[in-house]
């Protein structure tokens, strides 16, 4: 029986249990350089120390105009990688593993003066007008994808996340309804997806496992749903990726058309449902904050890791009360054990 608390391994990548920090951006750059700060350093390590197997840094960007904010992280230069390699470093002394999820905006990039976009087709009419990207343009960004993948292996990093979630630019090139291109990236809605896909894992050691968050549904009208999500998942499994991280929405206003479940575990069946179709492992996440919970998903054998995201904004020491809460060995910070 496999439980929150027994070790997972992927490829060359060994967990001690199933509890991962999903990305969350902190918006905490200091001088707009990308650069992770103390803030970034205390809040990682935090969680290392607070039991979770694995951590994934917060969506890093590959160019300055491919941020949400000017205040978010950027590997678009090799002075990015020393901050965090600091960081991958000391989650290692306290026996987690860390990954980063490496991602464009596209048109959901907020401080850029005109975001960029597989069409110029603005997310609601609040945000700003985005520019097509040309066909050249298109085989650049594949390009930062694949050096700001090089950097996170540089630093450290035990896998890579491709954020191809929550309306950003490469979710944008995947969905019927932000992709009205005629070139080979709108015939073939996977194309740049796949082909990022291809460039990281030239970067990354061969043992290394590939990680991919996708929105598993859409929820404007129109959208697409888990249907449709099996059959570019399966492009994206082909491709090259190893473990789906699996999101849904983003593409859109919330609630233009159906909304975001906000009972807990409400992702859990998309999860199960892509692992199925695709014999794959995958990552659930979304209100599965209660311990009892988390632990039926892995027990129940609906999906192979959990994260915990507000859960641990709340309480980096989620994973060490979760193993007090449901009577499981794991390894106490000595400096603690008198708290548990
Ligand atoms: C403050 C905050 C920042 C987030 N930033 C990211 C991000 O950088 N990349 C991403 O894929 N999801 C991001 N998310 C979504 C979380 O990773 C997670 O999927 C979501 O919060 C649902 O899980 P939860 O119910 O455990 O919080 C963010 C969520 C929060 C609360």
């Amino acid at each position: 029986m496999k439980d929150l608390f027994s070790p997972y391994k992927i490829k060359n990548l060994e967990l001690k249990n199933r509890i991962v920090m999903p990305p969350m951006c902190q918006y905490s750059v200091d001088q707009k350089d990308g650069i992770a700060t103390d803030w970034h350093y205390l809040h990682y390590v935090s969680r290392a120390i607070g039991g979770a197997g694995l951590i994934i840094i917060e969506m890093t960007d590959v160019e300055p105009d491919g941020r949400i904010s000017d205040f978010d992280l950027g590997l678009w230069s090799d002075e990015q990688i020393p901050a965090l390699k600091r960081i991958v470093d000391a989650c290692h002394s306290y026996g987690a593993k860390v990954g980063i999820q490496i991602a464009h905006a596209g048109r959901k990039a907020e401080d850029a003066e005109v975001p960029v976009a597989p069409s110029a087709i603005a997310f609601d009419e609040n945000s700003k007008q985005p520019r097509t990207l040309t066909t050249e343009e298109v085989k650049e960004q594949v390009e930062k994808f694949r050096t700001a993948v090089a950097r996170a292996v540089k630093a450290g990093f035990d896998t890579i996340e491709i954020h191809g979630a929550h309306g950003y630019l490469i979710h944008q090139f995947h969905s019927p309804l932000t992709n009205k291109r005629d070139d080979e990236y709108g015939k073939d809605l996977t194309r740049f997806g796949r082909e990022i896909i291809h460039a990281a894992k030239s970067e990354m050691p061969e043992d290394m496992p590939l990680l991919m968050r996708i929105s598993a549904k859409e929820y404007v009208e129109g959208g697409y749903g888990i249907h449709e999500s099996i059959a570019f998942a399966k492009d994206y499994q082909k491709a090259g990726v190893d473990m789906f991280d699996i999101s849904s929405g983003g593409e859109g206003p919330i609630a233009a058309w159906g909304r975001p479940g906000t009972h807990a575990a409400y992702q859990v069946p998309l999860a199960k449902d892509i692992k199925q179709a695709l014999d794959i492992p995958v990552m659930a996440v979304g209100r599965l904050d209660d311990p009892t919970l988390a632990n039926a998903v892995i027990g129940n054998e609906d999906a192979d890791l959990v994260a915990i995201g507000r859960g641990m904004l709340r309480n980096p020491y989620w994973a060490l009360e979760a193993a007090t809460n449901l009577r499981k060995e794991t390894e106490i910070p000595k400096q603690y054990t008198t708290g548990f």
